[in-house]
């Protein structure tokens, strides 16, 4: 199934144009400004955009994903903006996390219900905080026309049920375009 993946996502990124791959995040801006830098890590990374974002604030950055094309076009964009990332090719369908590790989690546009929630409660130092955005159902079971595959797609509600020993922040969902996206802060409670 990963191989797959791989393969999918390398042939995907073998046709991007470099230029367009950094980027702005709106959310993670707002999120991100009233909290001091540390240890992050951004999982199913792709090209970087978010990672480099991260290293520009300050953040010591972890960025992973399955594609070694994705990360060759994100080690490019972070050095063209001067910033260093520790990009890693991995599955995170296999990936063990280090423990206690990150003092923030951010993930974008990537949805595994199996493995994702544990890895992610693993690797958070306690007091982390974890981001999540990612495709949800609309209004009605409405599915926009980004994403197609249902198990890509979260239910209304659901996302923070994925982590149920972080402590929920903020979570909303809303319409990005033709999609909508639920958004999670939530936070490993301190001992
Ligand atoms: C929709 S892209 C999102 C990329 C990035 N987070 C963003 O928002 O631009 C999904 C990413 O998940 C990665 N991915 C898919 N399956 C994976 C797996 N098993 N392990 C690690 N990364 C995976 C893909 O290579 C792709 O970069």
């Amino acid at each position: 199934m990963s191989e797959h993946d791989r393969k999918k996502w390398d042939a995907k990124y073998a046709d991007v144009d470099e230029v367009g791959a950094a980027g702005e995040n709106d959310w993670l801006t707002q999120q991100v400004q009233n909290i001091q830098p540390g240890r992050a890590l951004d999982l199913a990374c792709g090209l970087g955009a978010n990672a480099i974002l991260l290293a520009q604030w300050g953040w010591t950055v972890t960025a992973i994903d399955i594609s070694p094309v994705g990360l060759q076009i994100a080690a490019r964009s972070a050095a063209a903006a001067g910033v260093q990332v520790d990009w890693q090719a991995a599955d995170l369908e296999t990936w063990e996390p280090p423990a206690a590790t990150f003092d923030l989690v951010t993930v974008f546009r990537y949805l595994d219900r199996e493995q994702l929630p544990q890895q992610i409660q693993v690797a958070l130092k306690p007091g982390g905080t974890l981001l999540y955005e990612t495709f949800v159902e609309g209004p009605n079971n409405t599915v926009g026309g980004h994403v197609r595959n249902p198990a890509f797609i979260l239910q209304s509600d659901e996302l923070p049920t994925l982590f149920p020993k972080l402590e929920v922040i903020e979570y909303s969902e809303i319409q990005v375009g033709d999609h909508y996206v639920a958004r999670l802060r939530s936070q490993k409670p301190a001992p």
